[in-house]
């Protein structure tokens, strides 16, 4: 994993293209943010996104958030020079390159290679600026085992909903709703659970991406309390609006929380006083064992982290 760790409950996108959103985001409670190059940039913008981003970058003022910028994707003629000016100009002050549309493994390796490259020119810390791939599309997802692996860079990997479902031709233009006319069960369960999957099997961090009807704070409950649900560890946010509800959402509920700490307890406990000869004991009219310590362990260790 990564040199990047740390909690991404909610992950702000912030234009790269606007100073006044850009400093809107200093304030807000998000675990991290990123500084977008792609898709809410216009083309004629791009050029003088990259500089506006690396003098916010710093200029400082985040607030131990994790400091991310979002390149064009590889197939377009913007990428090398994305990573160039942002890197060169402020990279001390990144912490990770979300990278778009990566359908393939040498996607990330092409990354890994520059920012190395960037970083022995720049005498900058080898390696400490992580790489988060988004899925959005089928080849990302059918490739993603080797693409989740193909550089320790790799921190998190995020789903990429809407350019996702266009790739599929999925019946829908709503991200997260079901399609019309299926009713059999949730449509992104097989996304999600593939992503989710090849995340810890690496050991980097899933990330849900971005809903997009910001004033439908309900609907965003019932979407990412799926994901949260499932086990990813955050999601994007868009808006000011959607900030508590997706911190709430990937923190553990409070009673989760006390209970996880109490089983670790109660099996700590019991583990001990028989002289770490007995696997299972009691916690009221509960069996625990060491299964259910690891499970405790993951909701504890989430809780902690969000600071409970
Ligand atoms: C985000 O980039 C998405 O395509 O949903
Ligand atoms: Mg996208």
């Amino acid at each position: 994993m990564s040199m990047v760790e740390g909690a991404r409950r909610s992950c702000l996108a912030v234009p790269g293209s606007s100073a006044k959103m850009i400093d809107k985001a200093r304030g807000l409670a998000v675990d991290q943010f990123f500084l977008d190059l792609e898709d809410a940039v216009a083309p004629l913008a791009k050029a003088e996104a990259r500089d506006r981003i690396v003098g916010a970058l710093n200029e400082g003022g985040w607030d131990g958030k994790i400091r991310s910028v979002r390149v064009n994707a590889l197939d377009t003629e913007w990428t090398y020079r994305d990573v160039v000016t942002v890197v060169e100009g402020a990279g001390a002050e990144l912490d990770s390159i979300i990278l778009p549309k990566v359908s393939a493994p040498d996607h990330v390796r092409w990354l890994d290679l520059t920012l190395s490259q960037i970083e022995r020119a720049l005498g900058l810390e080898p390696g400490r600026i992580g790489i988060e791939p988004q899925i959005e599309d089928a080849r990302g997802l059918v490739e993603i085992d080797a693409i989740a692996t193909a550089s320790p860079r790799v921190a998190a990997l995020i789903y990429g909903p809407a350019d996702f479902m266009a790739s599929i031709n999925m019946r829908s233009l709503v991200v997260g709703h079901q399609p019309p006319g299926y009713d059999v069960g949730d449509a992104y369960h097989y996304a999600l659970f593939r992503i989710l999957t090849a995340a810890r099997a690496a050991d980097v961090q899933a990330i849900d991406g971005p809903y997009l009807q910001i004033k439908d704070v309900d609907g965003l409950r019932a979407v990412g309390g799926r994901s949260a649900a499932l086990g990813f560890d955050g999601k994007w946010v868009l808006h000011p609006a959607q900030v508590d509800a997706v911190n709430e959402l990937f923190s553990p509920r409070q009673e989760d929380y006390d209970h996880a700490e109490n089983i670790l307890d109660a099996y700590e406990w019991h583990t001990s006083a028989a002289g770490g000869k007995r696997g299972a004991a009691m916690l009221g009219d509960e069996m625990i064992d060491e299964a259910s310590r690891k499970m405790a362990l993951v909701i504890s260790g989430k809780g902690r982290a969000a600071g409970m």
